[in-house]
């Protein structure tokens, strides 16, 4: 089970310097606007994923008094994650002990899913942010994914290099054809299998939460190039089109997920809160997968739910997210509107946060 025993923040932020011993259930961090409470769920997600979801750049992250943000987390078993980040040098990334190179050992470690007012980019916004959250999901499922993913970005950066050409050197193309290919199928397979395994209970989890639609809502799986034809064939007859475009236009880097409701884009008939509720539902459908699949349980970062959230649709969202039993870490700024949807979990632990720190 993955569970942050201890968290100690330096520097992030209005953070100063904090330090925390969080519940391995629901752990409700609440204060006032711009108290630090964001930047508690920021931490924990940059140091499980290298990633803010709040800014691309980390710089930001660092607090303006300070040189260097320091995070660190020992975990249920013991082990211990600590991750520095100064403003003159690359960050310093450090799981049981050893200096890592990326994220993957960690991110393993530490599965965490966010849910936020951003959290709707996911059926508004372009692809890029619906693959990344299929991309999470296999990765944990599928160790080899993450080697044929980075094989295929390499081919269609190549390839792409050759198509940029004024002449494009077809035979040269033709050569990481054949490496984009292979890699292209395995990440499609193993995107695949996993989306089999993740629609039924998408679909449970949904129909349960009360998902607007539920009967109707159809969601599917986009590998990215024509569904009848081989991806050697696609390359093949695009190769003109792509030279003019100088960059692939088919391939898994254009896979989807796509969500219909009577012949329209869901995104199109459902109001805010209800988007809200099927983007909620299909990351506590993750969190099932992965319990399911690894007996794993993910972090589950909540940062103010309660937004265009009624009452009964927050206490579904908390209903389900106590279900997974997994750690919870929720973020408002009233204590009362969130325990009110808790009724009925008994593991509740809080934190008042005031001006970035805990005050008891
Ligand atoms: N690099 C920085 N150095 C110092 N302070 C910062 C830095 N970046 C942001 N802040 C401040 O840190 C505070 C923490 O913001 P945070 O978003 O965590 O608050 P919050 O408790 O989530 O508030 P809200 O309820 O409005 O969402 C803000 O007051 C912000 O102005
Ligand atoms: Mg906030």
């Amino acid at each position: 089970m993955s569970i942050i025993r201890r968290l100690n923040i330096s520097a992030v932020r209005n953070i100063l310097q904090l330090d925390i011993e969080p519940s391995a259930a629901i752990n409700i961090l609440y204060g006032e606007n711009g108290s630090g409470k964001t930047s508690v769920l920021e931490s924990i997600h940059l140091l499980a994923s290298g990633r803010s979801f709040r800014t691309a750049k980390l710089d930001p992250l660092i607090n303006s008094e300070n040189e260097e943000a320091v995070i660190f987390a020992e975990l249920g078993d013991g082990n211990q994650i600590g991750l520095s980040k100064s403003r003159r040098q690359n960050h310093q990334l450090k799981y049981r002990s050893e200096k890592q190179r990326n994220w993957e050992n960690v991110a393993r470690e530490l599965p965490v899913q966010i849910l936020d007012a951003n959290s709707f980019l996911l059926l508004e916004g372009g692809p890029k942010s619906r693959r990344q959250f299929l991309d999470w999901g296999v990765f944990h499922v599928e160790q080899s994914f993450v080697a044929n993913w980075r094989r295929t970005k390499k081919s269609i950066a190549n390839r792409n290099l050759l198509l940029k050409n004024r002449n494009p050197d077809f035979s040269q193309i033709a050569a990481w054809d054949s490496e984009l290919c292979q890699s292209a199928n395995e990440v499609d397979a193993a995107r695949n299998n996993y989306f089999k395994l993740f629609l039924p209970l998408f679909i449970d989890v949904y129909r349960s939460m009360d998902g607007a639609d539920a009967e109707l809502l159809e969601i599917g799986y986009e590998r990215g190039w024509d569904e009848d034809k081989d991806i050697e064939e696609v390359l093949r007859e695009n190769r003109e089109i792509d030279a003019r475009y100088g960059a692939t236009q088919n391939g898994p880097h254009r896979a989807d997920l796509t969500f219909g409701i009577r012949r329209n884009k869901a995104v199109e008939i459902l109001s805010r809160g209800q988007q809200k509720i099927l983007v909620s539902a299909m990351k506590i459908a993750q969190g099932v997968l992965l319990s399911q699949a690894l007996h794993r349980n993910c972090i589950f970062l909540v940062d103010d739910l309660p937004a265009e959230l009624d009452r009964e649709n927050r206490a579904a969202v908390f209903r389900q997210l106590a279900e997974l039993g997994g750690q919870i870490f929720v973020s408002c700024v009233e204590l009362p509107a969130i325990l009110d949807c808790l009724s009925n979990s008994p593991n509740v632990t809080t934190f008042h946060v005031e001006r970035g720190t805990i005050t008891v």
